[in-house]
């Protein structure tokens, strides 16, 4: 049977999750695991999770914001670093039975082990109190650490992270510090950082990175470890300034694929050869973290798929269709979707096509002429790749639709003022693409070749 799992979130369409399992999938199972990203908003969660209990084809979730602790409704049992840290991040369901577990804390726990790091009666400081800062506290506490330095610029919330934890791990001493805290005599084994400071999408000032600084001067310089749990970048601020004072670092990706194992081991069991397969899966999301998609926005009759297939071609990648995307899923043309089930219809299933091709391996993406008026649709396509907007004229966009065969449901019956009217209104987003080819009188080669020539520009 196949079986199927899913990433639930609200937004979910940025998670990597589907590409991860996608990849295990590949790597690891004769069945086929069909894994997808889905948007539950919270007031369906009940809805959403009683229906899924009646599906045998079901075996589990991954959980993340804003469900994490919603989801303990709904569990029959919970595992004790899900309960100790008040958040399930994976659900398996099975004949209708749902347990609630937490691989952050495994991930984190696999992570220490790979890179051997011994926490045995040693020190650890953690910069953050949030979920991640959590996770990291016990699984720090679970791998022997004796001392926990809880670093958060609002000292109060490090506070309720020592007392929560506290009692579950007696012989560790907890200690909550604000940023003005002196480490220097703390010699820790591992220092985590456990805030978003550093994250691409993050808007950091450089002197927040000050804190990073001071942290560092409580490593132990006999031999200690920097942990980021942050991976996108990879080598962020935090792990560079370890480099240079000599510390060994070990970035977000190695919690990342951590929590991705033990989450398929809790759904099917042991994996075989997990080193190897934690090294294949490292360089897998490198390269997806690392290349960027080409998407192309325009309006009907731009030439979108007929460039995007040549362009492809010529970079040697996949190239991906949305329309056809929608098409396969829907079993019917973009036509009759519009006609049996309306425009809200097609617009549900063509983020479900972007968010698929974002999970997919890099490559040219043509999108539908309306793909970016839902702006979720245009942050996931900044965030995961290159956007361009091949730009026509309304006479050269009329001469390549009368030609092209696929009927354009929103201008089959159009007067030409209408249609310029909606052009003119789309144009606003395509221009918030990174850069415009002009494509009139152009052939689709010359059009390509423009294309790489800007692409060029934008390499770093
Ligand atoms: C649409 C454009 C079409 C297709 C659908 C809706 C639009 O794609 O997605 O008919 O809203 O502009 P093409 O731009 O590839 O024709």
């Amino acid at each position: 049977m196949t079986r199927t799992a899913a990433v639930i979130g609200h937004p979910v369409s940025h998670s990597l999750s589907p590409a991860i399992f996608g990849f295990l999938s590949r790597a690891l199972s004769a069945e086929h695991l069909n894994y997808t990203a889905v948007d539950v908003p919270p007031e369906k969660l009940s809805e959403f999770m009683h229906l899924q209990k009646t599906k045998p084809e079901v075996i589990g979730f991954n959980v993340t914001i804003p469900h994490k602790e919603r989801i303990f409704d709904f569990a029959d049992d919970i595992s004790a670093e899900a309960r100790a840290i008040g958040a399930i991040n994976v659900v398996a369901l099975s004949n209708g039975h749902v347990s609630g577990y937490n691989t952050d804390i495994l991930g984190l726990q696999e992570s220490f082990i790979q890179n051997a790091v011994d926490l045995n009666h040693q020190t650890v400081i953690i910069l953050g109190a949030g979920g991640a800062a959590r996770a990291a506290a016990y699984a720090a506490g679970l791998c022997g650490a004796t001392r926990l330095v809880l670093c958060n610029r609002q000292i109060s919330r490090a506070e309720a992270v020592a007392v929560e934890l506290g009692p579950i791990f007696p012989n560790t001493t907890f200690l909550a510090v604000d940023h003005n805290y002196v480490f220097k005599n703390e010699k820790a084994r591992l220092l985590i950082q456990a805030t978003p400071l550093g994250m691409t999408s993050h808007a950091s000032q450089a002197n927040e990175f000050n804190i990073f600084d001071s942290i560092l001067q409580g490593a132990d310089p006999s031999g200690s470890f920097a942990f980021d749990l942050v991976y996108r970048p990879e080598q962020t601020e935090f792990l560079k300034r370890a480099s240079i004072r000599g510390l060994k670092t070990m970035t977000g990706l190695a919690m990342l694929i951590g929590q991705a194992l033990a989450t398929w081991e809790i759904w099917f069991g042991p994996v075989a050869k997990r080193a190897q397969v934690s090294q294949d899966l490292a360089i897998f999301l490198r390269s997806q973290l690392a290349a960027k998609r080409v998407f192309l926005c325009g309006f009907m009759g731009a030439g979108k798929s007929t460039t995007g297939q040549a362009l492809a071609q010529l970079l040697s990648v996949p190239f991906y269709d949305t329309d056809q995307i929608i098409v396969e899923m829907a079993g019917k043309s973009v036509a009759d979707i519009f006609t049996e089930s309306g425009e809200k219809t097609f617009r549900e299933l063509e983020s479900l096509a972007i968010q698929k091709v974002a999970a997919e391996p890099p490559g040219v993406v043509a999108l539908g002429g309306g793909a970016l008026i839902n702006p979720e649709n245009l942050k996931l396509i900044q965030q995961t790749g290159t956007l361009v907007y091949l730009s026509a004229k309304i006479e050269t966009l009329k001469t390549r639709l009368s030609l092209a065969g696929a009927v354009r449901p929103l201008i089959v019956n159009q007067s030409e003022r209408q249609i310029a009217e909606l052009l003119q209104k789309r144009e606003a987003v395509y221009k918030l693409a990174d850069f415009v080819i002009h494509t009139d009188e152009k052939s689709t080669e010359a059009v390509c070749e423009n294309l790489q020539q800007e692409l060029r520009k934008l390499k770093p």
